[in-house]
């Protein structure tokens, strides 16, 4: 879409006196900026009266933009209403399940159902198109700001009533309602659609099937403020590009169903570097992103340059690792890095939040480093149509997480992300690369696939995996699985009821552990591994066990299982593996799923690749403090050197290579 790498950041001009932009545009172009996202939080500005518009200061910054080769994201600014707007109309303002009305004074302070807010964001949003729908600088839409961030639902009569006309669309009759919400239990039948409010705050647990069906709503909500701004500029601007910001594992938003909205996805990350494992998670997030567009290239929309301001403790990225954070994001399939921002602010509530340039200026690592990144993109414009191919997926979906965290279940402080990164770390190791994948996608093209607590899935989604192993595909199945339909009714006859043939076996009992319980397993081969929070109690069909548990009542039973179905095989995992026991089972399944990265990584290096038709570029990343020395499988090209190599490349700390190299 774009013929460069994209580099820039968020640009506040209206932060700063005019005399501030041409410096500001001076540096764009020295640092290599090509691409800003421009007026976000600029509402109050550019209406400062209810249909008093004011676009002269956004023209003349625009122009000037153009004028040194920087080309503008621009954006709805529709993620903090002005004051005036809250006058207007007080239920703007959001209420929490607590019945407590939000303030004004901080930012996304608004009900995604409020009629007065839509209306005047769709009239600003037509205005801002229409002015600028021929600017040749206009490259791309930035609708609102991070939807759902800070307030992801709210509680207010109008919510509820959209609730009650959701609910009428999904299931038509109260009858339906109330046979998918299980009324049954306590009492809870309803005899009229108004009798039916949002899961507010509750003397005790509030019905699961409800509470599932307002987060899909909530999701729903904010999507239609979304489409109400994307018709209106996709008639206005239909080969402008859109897309919002995403916030990685964000559980809020079901980000499968808005992916499929955009034209590019975009991702904001902000890893804690002062974290020795990092990568891990960041890598994680870049994999997500890339995978809820379907492998297309996805845009790093915001990071920071150093530290945040909204951590209790905000360390430095320490030198050089900026650069890797981009380079990782790069590596695995963005076409472009930007940042928070591009000047460092004076005021407000982000002063003291790391910027492209600093308070300090120009005579500065921060900025020395961003110059230098400006520089290195420019060399890369060959690998615009390479992509990432990943023959590993975890099955991933909103509606399990929702269903899978709500409170009434065994372990109540069961979360769906800690397994997920342990299987994922695990993969990252090995030198695996992984994508995510919706249960009911097309799971053919994978070798391996992982369902991690997949809890929750529906019946087309338990078909598709069942399809996929008795096509010759390779899963590994954890406890917890496949235990409710997707109304959160439990599927009956022995966990997980819809696989027991594709697993040969069948839970019979769940023996969750106390905080303090521990237990160990042996495997087949002789190792063995301690395990916690869990055990299943398995029994067999016609799968095999390759480990039993060594300990309690069930002690040498299985907790490990193998099975072969169809042209394929499927693992179950009846326990929570500690994370030697975890690689000794990826080991074993990765080996049998061959799908092993070659050249292999040393200890702190990341190697990723990305291919087109022709050509693949490794990336070996290195995060370690030591020189480190990478066999090759094949020559080329390092595009951030300029120079051969063949056979070994050796990375100094913090080191990055892009080795290009033609696919024979
Ligand atoms: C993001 C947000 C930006 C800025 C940044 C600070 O969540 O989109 O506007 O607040 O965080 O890290």
């Amino acid at each position: 879409m774009f013929p460069h790498f994209i580099y820039g950041g968020d640009y506040n001009p209206d932060q700063w006196p005019e005399a501030t932009w041409e410096e500001d545009v001076r540096l764009m172009q020295e640092a290599g900026v090509n691409l800003v996202s421009l007026g976000i939080f600029s509402w109050s500005k550019l209406e400062p009266q209810p249909g008093v518009y004011d676009f002269e200061w956004l023209d003349r910054i625009i122009d000037l933009l153009y004028a040194h080769g920087v080309s503008i994201d621009l954006a709805t600014p529709t993620a903090s209403p002005p004051p005036w707007l809250v006058r207007l109309d007080p239920d703007v303002l959001p209420i929490t399940a607590d019945g407590v009305k939000l303030g004004l004074g901080s930012r996304r302070h608004y009900c995604p159902h409020n009629a007065t807010y839509r209306e005047h964001a769709a009239r600003l949003v037509t205005q801002l198109a229409q002015r600028y729908c021929h600017h040749p600088a206009l490259a791309l839409w930035h609708i609102d700001n991070e939807y759902a961030c800070h307030v992801s639902e709210c509680f207010c009569e109008t919510s509820a009533s959209a609730f009650r006309q959701w609910l009428q669309a999904r299931y038509g009759t109260l009858e339906a309602l109330n046979a998918t919400w299980g009324t049954a239990f306590w009492s809870q039948q309803y005899g009229d659609w108004l009798e039916i409010q949002p899961p507010r705050r509750a003397p005790a647990f509030l019905n699961p099937s409800q509470v599932l069906d307002w987060q899909r709503f909530c999701s729903d909500s904010w999507l239609a403020c979304f489409e109400d701004q994307k018709e209106i500029l996709r008639e206005i601007t239909p080969n402008v590009p859109l897309t919002t910001n995403f916030m990685s594992f964000h559980k809020p938003l079901d980000y499968w169903t808005w992916a499929a909205r955009e034209d590019i996805v975009s991702n904001d990350a902000y890893p804690d570097t002062s974290d020795p494992e990092w990568t891990i998670g960041s890598a994680m997030a870049c994999d997500l992103i890339r995978s809820l567009g379907k492998g297309r290239p996805w845009l790093l929309m915001e990071q920071a340059a150093t530290h945040v301001n909204w951590r209790t403790r905000n360390a430095t990225k320490r030198p050089g690792v900026m650069r890797l954070g981009s380079y990782q994001a790069i590596a695995r399939g963005a076409n472009g890095v930007m940042f928070f921002q591009w000047r460092a602010s004076q005021f407000g509530a982000e002063k003291f939040h790391s910027a492209m340039l600093p308070h300090a200026g120009t005579e500065t690592r921060v900025w020395r480093e961003v110059k230098t990144l400006g520089a290195e993109l420019k060399r890369l414009d060959g690998l615009l149509a390479s992509e990432v191919h990943a023959k590993v997926a975890i099955l991933f979906d909103w509606e399990n997480w929702w269903a899978l965290e709500q409170n009434g279940k065994l372990l109540n402080d069961l979360r769906l992300l800690p397994l997920i990164k342990s299987y994922y770390t695990a993969l990252y190791k090995q030198g695996v690369t992984t994508d995510f994948v919706h249960p009911e996608a097309d799971l053919s093209h994978y070798r391996l696939v992982i369902a991690p607590h997949l809890y929750l899935l529906n019946d087309r989604a338990v078909h598709n995996i069942m399809q996929y192993v008795s096509n010759g595909g390779v899963l590994i199945m954890s406890f917890f699985s496949g235990i409710v339909d997707e109304r959160d009714h439990v599927r009956l006859g022995g966990y997980p009821a819809p696989f027991q043939e594709m697993l040969g076996m069948h839970v019979e009992e769940f023996a969750p552990y106390s905080e303090s319980q521990t237990n160990e397993i042996h495997t087949a081969d002789g190792r063995r591994f301690s395990c916690s929070q869990w055990s299943d109690i398995i029994r067999l069909h016609d799968a095999e066990s390759i480990a039993d548990y060594l300990h309690d009542y069930y002690a040498n039973t299985p907790a490990v299982t193998r099975h072969r179905f169809g042209q394929g095989v499927s693992f179950y995992v009846g326990t929570l593996l500690d994370e030697t026991g975890l690689s000794w089972l990826l080991d074993r399944v990765v080996t049998e799923a061959k799908v092993r990265m070659s050249p292999a990584a040393p200890i702190g290096v990341e190697l990723i690749r990305r291919s087109d038709d022709t050509q693949t570029w490794l990336f070996a990343l290195n995060y370690s403090t030591q020189p480190v020395e990478i066999a090759l499988d094949r020559s080329g090209r390092d595009l951030v050197t300029g120079a051969m190599v063949d056979k070994s490349i050796v990375l100094s700390p913090t080191g990055v290579a892009i080795i290009q190299s033609a696919l024979s």
